[in-house]
């Protein structure tokens, strides 16, 4: 309904304040002379709730599709209509105002309001929401974190959003159930977090799917390699050792993960184990599969471990898991430990002698009570590269160190570092030492694949 719409002859300065006044107080505000109108901030609210009702009364399997450029369009076109009718109750003058307005909240309910612009720039790839409120909005573009100016003013509208995305994936989110992953139907990744356990408020994060980065730009434009090192891993993965990238959060493990099991001939077969499905690859015989959560009922959870479990009576040549955190670890060394060579992963570590204690930690959770001892065996034969990653402060990442597991002695597992980054030369440098282990290359025709290794390491592999 029209709040206390008022005409106001123009004619002084009372006018100015009288509108100001008005403002503040959220009534519509029409001056009829210079068609200067505005809507207030009361009719605002009552056009919101009513679009959200209608939106409400909208069929869930259509809300579920809401990403879908057609499928949004014909919602906008459904609620236009249906608004048309409360259009009526207001002022002809106001008319195109309250389309504008019907189509931005229309956007904002359907959407991700405050934060739409930045869905939508490509060159953003994570875009975090810390609770309502100014200065509350961070985003990365170009490996770089701003604060943001748009923000979102009510805890209800970032709950909105949330909402909106958990609720047609079936995940519930309240009280009893204040934390959530989902993922968009473009692939990018959600995660919300809500109060009790949010201090702030409700606030959400999304890193959004990319087309994954080529070998060439990861090369050329972002300088996190050379070709050189590049035809180093290529070897690696054609003589199917058993790699991890390693690296902090953002450092591009699962960038370089997509890479190396691009390196996979094509004549093998491939099967990708992942929380969310991030890699890119395309192989001839590949299969993909992706964990689920449990549904609101706590049921029908599906982990990383037991789809590698079940990923070995699926006959793989290679298999690959998007990162390794827990119990998995354990399986997954086992795989690698039983003819399954020339697996890949990813772990979060902040080095690759960190990574090894991780692993050790990760195969403790699995429940299994193995001795230190019997655990390092496993991690030193099934282990054969880690190469880690780092992001830098301007956003950089590089490939830091390339170390490789020799094997074990007494309690310790030995490895050592093959190739690392040197910041004064501002280049991934040879340590000078050559694992025993690199002899594995000279049972592979490298050339038949196309891979040229340096001249130096052809030296050693030879001799
Ligand atoms: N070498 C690189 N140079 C510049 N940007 C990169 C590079 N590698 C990855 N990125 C960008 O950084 C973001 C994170 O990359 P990626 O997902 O590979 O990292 P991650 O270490 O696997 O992250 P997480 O810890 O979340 O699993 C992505 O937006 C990606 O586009
Ligand atoms: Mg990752």
């Amino acid at each position: 309904m029209m709040n206390g719409l008022r005409k106001i002859s123009r004619n002084s300065n009372r006018l100015f304040l009288l509108k100001e006044g008005l403002k503040k107080s959220g009534k519509t505000i029409m001056v009829s002379e210079n068609k200067e109108v505005s809507l207030g901030r009361s009719d605002k609210e009552a056009i919101r709730q009513k679009i959200r009702m209608l939106v409400m009364g909208l069929s869930k399997e259509m809300l579920a599709q809401k990403y879908r450029k057609d499928i949004k369009e014909k919602i906008v076109i459904e609620l236009m209509d249906r608004l048309e009718d409360e259009k009526k109750n207001y002022p002809q003058l106001l008319y195109e105002q309250i389309r504008e307005y019907c189509q931005s909240q229309i956007e904002e309910i359907l959407g991700f309001g405050a934060i739409q612009p930045y869905i939508n720039d490509p060159e953003v790839s994570d875009i975090m929401v810390n609770g309502p409120g100014a200065g509350n909005v961070f985003i990365e573009k170009h490996g770089r974190l701003h604060q943001v100016e748009e923000y979102y003013t009510e805890a209800e509208q970032i709950m909105n959003v949330i909402e909106m995305i958990v609720g047609p994936v079936g995940r519930v989110i309240d009280e009893s159930n204040p934390m959530v992953d989902a993922r968009l139907s473009d692939g990018s990744r959600f995660n919300a977090i809500i109060p009790p356990l949010a201090l702030n408020g409700p606030g959400f994060s999304i890193r959004k799917f990319h087309a994954s980065i080529s070998l060439k730009d990861l090369i050329e434009k972002y300088e996190t390699l050379s070709w050189e090192v590049a035809e180093i891993l290529k070897a690696f993965v054609v003589a199917r050792f058993n790699i991890i990238a390693s690296g902090g959060t953002g450092s591009g493990k699962t960038t370089i993960l997509n890479i190396l099991s691009d390196f996979i001939p094509d004549d093998e077969r491939v099967i990708t184990i992942e929380d969310a499905a991030e890699l890119k690859l395309t192989k001839p015989d590949m299969v993909r599969w992706e964990t689920r959560k449990a549904n609101a009922e706590g049921k029908g959870e599906i982990s990383i471990r037991q789809l590698v479990k079940n990923a070995l009576r699926a006959r793989p040549d290679r298999i690959v898991i998007g990162e390794v955190r827990g119990e998995e670890a354990l399986d997954m060394l086992q795989a690698m430990n039983t003819g399954h060579n020339g697996s890949l992963t990813t772990g979060h570590a902040n080095s690759a002698r960190d990574m090894l204690s991780r692993l050790e930690t990760m195969v403790l959770m699995s429940g299994m009570e193995l001795p230190v001892r019997a655990i390092r065996e496993q991690i030193s034969s099934a282990i054969d590269v880690i190469i880690h990653t780092r992001r830098l402060k301007d956003g950089k990442r590089r490939v830091e160190e390339i170390c490789i597991i020799e094997g074990i002695d007494g309690d310790n597992i030995l490895m050592s570092s093959f190739m690392k980054f040197d910041y004064h030369k501002d280049s991934l440098e040879r340590t000078g030492r050559t694992p025993n282990l690199i002899q594995r290359l000279s049972e592979v025709d490298l050339k038949a694949y196309g891979i040229n290794i340096p001249e130096w390491l052809e030296k050693e592999v030879k001799s």
